[in-house]
């Protein structure tokens, strides 16, 4: 059950902070990096391992931090260099790392490598970036599409070509044929990790090269995925292409050469799940590549069941190790989404997601179950959401941390009278300081789940092995053979065998019952959840 030396990943909790929104420490309404520092006691007390911070890279913000026009700078509104270091030598007194993100994929159009690249057909860096001619009748060159909707291709004027940009026309695509962006990305890697930074969050990670040829990408029918469906287009030439693996076989190499070694942490947003295991090559390209089949999932027993065991089986451990979340920075907080607003099964999910056989990655807020804030129209920031509206709703799920119940103070996020740069959510109804005072409350039922799973070895580590009985809405699984974790995520209670003797409750979502024996059958209420352990092993299916 040892992870594979080296990969503290494995074991670790990550928590995913969208610096803009965790705490402002100079007042200007907008979060940073102090406002992280200053924050880390409340963190260590939760209990997390690392963090990952979005893009704090210098950026115009056309797409908040995801444009990047200087990959080894910070941006001022968040900080600075020196805030960074100090960021990381205060975390690693805390035993918290620190993960950064990374955005290989794309450039700002500000960035000095596209300002020179569009100057002219002859410049230096023209061949940085994916050109090519219009097409005959003076479109895009070919059929591929921007994930923000209309062509991936821009016309420059001035120079009579298209310019890829796979989002928007302010992001245009590197080109990763081009061995010169290979080696001033190791570059801009190693810049960072000799910094002390734990790993990389790395953005669309399966997008990084386009086939060379430009080919047209297939048409889509009923058997793919909803969001390809949607696309209308598989992403078999404008992404997914085999050659990205050398670029991440190389880096696993870079990660490697330091101690610890640093983690790859890739966003692929792809949907088929042995392509999703093929970014972990054979444990040695990324460390952990994330499943959106899982983020996109409905919160139903049969299509959580599906989708976790088809990752568990294709990503045995001798070759990676799964990684799950519920909310990111990009969809519905989970508290809204999965639990639309029931606490009860907010903490079901909760507790799912740190009971699975791999890494949980929590959203700041998550520990909250924060939901969702309405962002009204004149505040909005996401150019996603402007321009497409509310069925992309990006911005409620990036509002500030309610740090007090006190709008008029800041909410513990900005100084008093402070507008924050988006607005707060209902801080009265939740918030940091009165959870931490309740004992009850989801903040401590967070902390306590983190606990158990630090102390448990089985829930780090252990196998996963299914045993709910079909049509049930109860989730019932092993972790190894000593740990079992029940969920019912349907209303009505339900009874479930347990697998284990001498078996007692851990951890309850509504903390009934902790330290109770259970056995045979047991009784378990509607939206609620348990973790029993039992100390004899009767059932022997598990293991790795
Ligand atoms: C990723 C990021 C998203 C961003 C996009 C373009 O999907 O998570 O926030 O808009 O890449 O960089």
């Amino acid at each position: 059950m040892t992870p594979p030396v080296g990969q503290w990943w494995r074991d670790a909790v990550l928590y995913q902070i969208y610096p803009r929104s965790y705490a402002d420490a100079n007042g200007d309404g907008v979060g940073d990096l102090p406002g992280i520092t200053a924050h880390l006691d409340h963190l260590a007390w939760l209990g997390v391992d690392a963090i990952w911070i979005s893009p704090i890279t210098v950026s115009p913000n056309a797409d908040w931090g995801y444009d990047v026009a200087d990959y080894c700078d910070v941006d001022p509104a968040l900080g600075t260099l020196a805030d960074v270091d100090a960021l990381i030598a205060a975390a690693d007194a805390r035993g918290i790392r620190v993960v950064l993100d990374l955005v290989p994929n794309h450039t700002s159009i500000e960035h000095p490598w596209f300002v020179e690249a569009r100057s002219s057909r002859d410049a230096p860096h023209r061949d940085w970036y994916v050109w090519a001619d219009p097409a005959p009748d003076g479109g895009p060159p070919n059929n591929w599409v921007s994930t923000f909707t209309g062509p991936a291709w821009h016309l420059d004027d001035a120079t009579g070509q298209y310019y890829m940009r796979s989002f928007l026309p302010e992001q245009a695509d590197l080109n990763w044929g081009n061995p010169e962006v290979r080696a001033e990305f190791e570059r801009i890697l190693r810049f960072w990790f000799d910094r002390g930074v734990a790993g990389f969050r790395i953005d669309v990670a399966h997008m990084l090269v386009k086939d060379a040829q430009l080919r047209d990408n297939p048409p889509t029918d009923d058997t793919d995925f909803w969001m390809d469906q949607f696309r209308g287009q598989r992403q078999e030439y404008n992404a997914n292409r085999p050659e990205v693996h050398d670029v991440y076989r190389r880096w696993r190499e870079i990660a490697e050469e330091y101690d610890p070694t640093r983690l790859l942490l890739g966003e692929t947003h792809v949907f088929d799940v042995d392509a999703i295991a093929r970014f972990y090559g054979h444990d040695d390209e990324l460390g952990l590549a994330f499943n959106f089949f899982f983020l996109y999932a409905d919160f139903d027993v049969a299509t959580l069941r599906r989708v976790v065991g088809e990752a568990d089986a294709a990503i045995p451990s001798d070759r990676g190790w799964p990684v799950w979340a519920g909310s990111n920075h990009d969809k519905t907080r989970f508290p809204t989404g999965w639990a639309k607003g029931d606490e009860r099964l907010a903490r079901v999910a909760l507790m799912m997601l740190l009971t699975l056989r791999g890494t949980p990655v929590l959203y700041y807020g998550d520990e909250l179950g924060m939901p969702d804030t309405h962002v009204p129209d004149d505040r909005l920031l996401d150019p996603v959401t402007i321009a497409v509206g509310r069925v992309v709703d990006r911005d409620a799920a990036r509002t500030p941390v309610p740090w007090t119940g006190d709008v008029a103070t800041g909410a513990g996020f900005t100084a008093p009278g402070v507008e924050p740069w988006l607005p707060f959510g209902d801080v009265a109804a939740c918030n940091v300081a009165d959870q931490r005072e309740d004992p009850g409350s989801m903040l401590h039922f967070t902390r306590d789940l983190l606990a158990l799973r630090r102390a448990t070895v089985e829930l780090r580590r252990g196998g996963y092995t299914d045993v709910s009985i079909r049509g049930s809405e109860v989730w019932s699984f092993l972790r190894d053979s000593t740990v079992q974790v029940v969920l019912n995520l349907g209303d009505a209670p339900d009874r479930v065998p347990v697998c284990l003797q001498n078996a007692r409750v851990l951890l309850a979502t509504d903390r009934v019952s902790e330290g109770a024996p259970v056995s045979g059958l047991l009784e378990i209420e509607g939206r609620r959840g348990v973790v029993i352990a039992g100390d004899v092993e009767v059932f022997d299916q598990a293991g790795d």
